[in-house]
C-alpha cells in the first residue's frame, strides 16, 4: 500500500494505512482449508467425511511385500502420494494445532484439526515397516500423470517405493520424524497411547535420519523428477527441533550443532528447505540469539527488502507464487508470537493474506468471495461424476471444474499480478498439500490476534 504523506495527514497515516487493512473471515478460511485436506484424502473414506463428491480410492495401495499402504493424501492435482512433502504439510498442520489451539477452537475447528492431523501420521505409521525401511512414495508421477481421471478410476498399478539403510534418505526420514514428533505433542493431552507410537516411530526415524545419510531423492528416481531434494542438513536440524521440543534430549542438541552451522546461511522456508523455520523452533526452545538474529534477518530482508508486485504481493521467489509467500509469513507471525517485531510484521502480514483472498477483487482460494478459481488444476475436483467420462478432452475444454475444491489456494499470479484461470496452467492453477500449509498456519495465527 503507498503511503501519501501531506502535511496534514504526517507519519501516521501511514500506520493508519498499515493497520487497516481488509479483515476476512479467516475463521471460514480455516474451515474450509481443512475442507481442502479432505478432498485431498486418499484410501476409504470415513463416515464424518464431509466432502461428499469425494469417493474410496487407491484401496490397493500396497508395500513390495503387500504391506497395507492405504490413506494418506494425495500430493496436489494429481494423485501419487509423495511422502517428502506430504510430511512437510504434516509437520505445519500439527504445529498449527499444538501453539493456536485457541484459534482452531475460535474457528470451532479443533477437532477437525487434529483429525487432518492423523490422516496422515496414520498413514506414516503404515509406511514406517521396520527401523531402517520406510515407504516414500505410493504411485509414480510419470506414470499417473498419463492420466485425467477421478481417482477412483486410475487405471494403472500403484509401485510403492521405499528408503533403506542401503538407499538412505535422511531428508525425508528426518522430516517424517519432524512430522510424528510434533504430532506426538498434539495427541499427547488428547490420545496418549497413539502419541507415544508417534514419539517411538520420531525417534526411530530420526536416528535412521542421521545414521544413513544421503538424499531421499537419490534413492527414489521417480520423486527426483517431481520433488527432487536439495540436501538434508537442513531437514536433519529441523527434524532435531522438533524432537527437541517434544523430549529435551540433549542428543538432539548434538545434533543441531553440528548441522546447523552448514546451513546457517540458507534462509527461507519450503516443502525442500526447512532452514528458517527450525530456526523458529529453535529460538521457542533454547532462547539463543544466534537463531533469532537469523531468523529476524530473514523477516526483514522478506518485509523491506524484497520486491512487489505492482498490487503489492511480496515477491518471495523470482516467479513470485503465493505457497513462498505464505510460507515466509508463516515463519514471521511465529517470529512475532516470540517476540520479534510483532507490531511492525503482523499488519504487513495481515496485508499479504488480504491479497490471497480478495484485495485485489480476486479471490485465489477457490470457493471464496464471489470471484474465483472455477478451473483449479486438480483432477479430483474437476470430473464429472460417474458414469459420464473424465479424460484430456474434458481437461481441454472450456467446462468449468464440476465441483468446488472449496479452501484450496492456487499457485497465484504472475509477478505483474496477472492471473488466468486455466487448467492448463499448472503453475499457476495447481492446488496442493503443501501450497496449503504454510496459509493454513497463518490464518489461526489471524484468527488468534483478531478480536
Ligand atoms: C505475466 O503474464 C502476462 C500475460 O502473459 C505477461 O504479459 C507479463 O509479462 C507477465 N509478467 C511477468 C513478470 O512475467
Amino acid at each position: 500500500m503507498r503511503c501519501i504523506i501531506t502535511v496534514a495527514a504526517l507519519l501516521l497515516s501511514c500506520a493508519a494505512l498499515q493497520a487497516a487493512a481488509a479483515t476476512y473471515d479467516y475463521k471460514k478460511l480455516l474451515q474450509m482449508s481443512l475442507l481442502f485436506y479432505e478432498a485431498q484424502r486418499s484410501g476409504k473414506l470415513p463416515s464424518d467425511q464431509k466432502v461428499k463428491w469425494r469417493h474410496d480410492s487407491a484401496l490397493n495401495d500396497k508395500g513390495i511385500h503387500g504391506e497395507d499402504l492405504t490413506g494418506g493424501y494425495y500430493d496436489a492435482g494429481d494423485f501419487v502420494k509423495f511422502n517428502f512433502p506430504m510430511a512437510f504439510s504434516t509437520t505445519l498442520l500439527a504445529w498449527s494445532v499444538l501453539d493456536h489451539k485457541k484459534g482452531y477452537e475460535k474457528a470451532n475447528a479443533l477437532e477437525d484439526g487434529r483429525k487432518a492431523v492423523k490422516w496422515a501420521t496414520d498413514y506414516f505409521l503404515k509406511c514406517h515397516v521396520s527401523e531402517f525401511e520406510l515407504y516414500g512414495q505410493v504411485g509414480e508421477g510419470t506414470v499417473d500423470h498419463i492420466y485425467w481421471t477421478l481417482p477412483e478410476d486410475m487405471p494403472y498399478k500403484r509401485n510403492a517405493f521405499m528408503i533403506t539403510a542401503k538407499a538412505p534418505g535422511s531428508d525425508l526420514a528426518a522430516e517424517t520424524a519432524a512430522a510424528m514428533a510434533a504430532s506426538y505433542l498434539v495427541f499427547k493431552d488428547v490420545d496418549s497411547k497413539y502419541a507415544s507410537t508417534l514419539l517411538t516411530h520420531a525417534k526411530q526415524l530420526m536416528n535412521f535420519a542421521v545414521k544413513y545419510l544421503g538424499k531421499y531423492s537419490d534413492s527414489i528416481a521417480d520423486a527426483n523428477k517431481f520433488y527432487m531434494s536439495s540436501s538434508y542438513q537442513d531437514e536433519l536440524v529441523w527434524g532435531a527441533a522438533w524432537l527437541y521440543r517434544a523430549t529435551k534430549d540433549k542428543s538432539y542438541l548434538d545434533i543441531i550443532n553440528k548441522y546447523w552451522p552448514v546451513i546457517m546461511y540458507w534462509d527461507g522456508f519450503d516443502w525442500d528447505n526447512k532452514k528458517s523455520g527450525a530456526e523458529v523452533i529453535l529460538y521457542m526452545t533454547t532462547r539463543d540469539d544466534k537463531y533469532r538474529e537469523r531468523v529476524k534477518s530473514y523477516c526483514d530482508n522478506t518485509f523491506f527488502k524484497t520486491p512487489k508486485t505492482p498490487k503489492g504481493l511480496l515477491l518471495t521467489n523470482a516467479g513470485g507464487n503465493l505457497r513462498s509467500n505464505a510460507n515466509a509469513m508463516l515463519v514471521c507471525s511465529e517470529a512475532a508470537n516470540l517476540g520479534i517485531e510483532a507490531s511492525s510484521y503482523r499488519p504487513l502480514i495481515k496485508q499479504q493474506v488480504g491479497y490471497y483472498v480478495g484485495d485485489t477483487g480476486f479471490s485465489y482460494v477457490v470457493g471464496f468471495g464471489n470471484k474465483y478459481p472455477r478451473y483449479a488444476h486438480h483432477r479430483s475436483s474437476s470430473c464429472p461424476d460417474h458414469p459420464a467420462k473424465c479424460g484430456w478432452d474434458f481437461f481441454n475444454s472450456n467446462t468449468p471444474n464440476h465441483h468446488i475444491v472449496d479452501g484450496a489456494l492456487v499457485g497465484g499470479p504472475n509477478a505483474s499480478d496477472y492471473y488466468f484461470d486455466t487448467r492448463k496452467d499448472a503453475t499457476h492453477n495447481e492446488v496442493t498439500c503443501d501450497n496449503n500449509a504454510g496459509y493454513h498456519g497463518v490464518l489461526v495465527n489471524l484468527i488468534e490476534l483478531e478480536g
